[in-house]
């Protein structure tokens, strides 16, 4: 396992704006950030282990202490993209530069990063008012490796040797950074070449899990909103009020 240090991973950015957190151990990386404001432009907490961390829709995130990654960067986003479709994107980008090889980590709707099919990274976005000013929590759970029993799992260690922990979070945070500033300009383009169901069948569960919807996946929209190719005709559904089922 690649021990982290604020030197390596805030390796070639600036340490002025960043108010930077290692923690060996944490509830979540994301109440952190919630509870912790910072008059610098960005947060991050990293730590290695999370007694509570938190998936989305309520789930809870598994986070033992097994050289994984457990980051929150906190900011403001003036951009009007998606971001949870943005981070996926960067993410995903990050991990070919990284490597330095096509890993084709792909991106499952809304912001899921899989590699032969097991999910590899998950993303949770919270929102938080400070001082007038929205700001974006962006926590990112990167799973290297699991315990035996989680044998859903499978092996997928030899990704430490290829993806490194500290250069990984160093240029998802280069990233992130550089797309607070400048934006993506072609965002839909690329997260729609980096998805890994287009045009494939799909099962949606919408409407607080009552109702299961099949159809084509055509794709997502401007607003980040996936299009549903369905027998009664094309449907733009959101994240908030659907979820994909059985693709891993
Ligand atoms: C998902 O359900 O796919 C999202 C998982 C997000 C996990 C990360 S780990 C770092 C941060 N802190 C948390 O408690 N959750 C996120």
């Amino acid at each position: 396992m690649h021990k982290l240090t604020q030197k390596k991973v805030l390796k070639g950015l600036n340490p002025e704006n960043i108010d930077f957190y290692l923690l060996k151990t944490v509830d979540s990386t994301n109440t952190f950030a919630k509870e912790n404001p910072s008059d610098k432009e960005y947060l991050v907490v990293i730590s290695e282990e999370q007694t509570s961390g938190r998936g989305r829709q309520g789930r809870e995130w598994y986070s033992p202490n097994s050289g994984n990654i457990y980051m929150s960067i906190r900011f403001k986003d003036k951009n009007d993209s998606p971001l949870s479709l943005i981070v996926g994107l960067l993410i995903s980008e990050a991990m070919d530069s990284t490597s330095g090889k096509k890993l084709n980590a792909g991106l499952k709707w809304p912001n899921d990063l899989l590699i032969d099919n097991k999910k590899i990274c998950g993303i949770l976005i919270e929102s938080e008012v400070n001082e007038d000013d929205l700001e974006y929590i962006v926590g990112i759970g990167i799973n290297y490796s699991l315990p035996k029993k989680e044998s859903w799992w499978g092996e997928i260690g030899e990704l430490a040797d290829i993806l490194p922990r500290e250069k990984l979070i160093n240029t998802i945070l280069e990233g992130i950074i550089a797309y607070s500033k400048n934006g993506y300009k072609n965002w839909k383009s690329e997260w729609e070449k980096r998805c890994m169901h287009i045009g494939t069948e799909l099962k949606v569960i919408s409407n607080n899990q009552q109702d299961e919807e099949i159809g084509i996946f055509n794709g997502i929209n401007e607003e980040g909103k996936m299009l549903l190719k369905t027998t009664n005709g094309l449907k733009s559904l959101s994240s908030g009020e659907c979820s994909i089922k059985g693709v891993y």
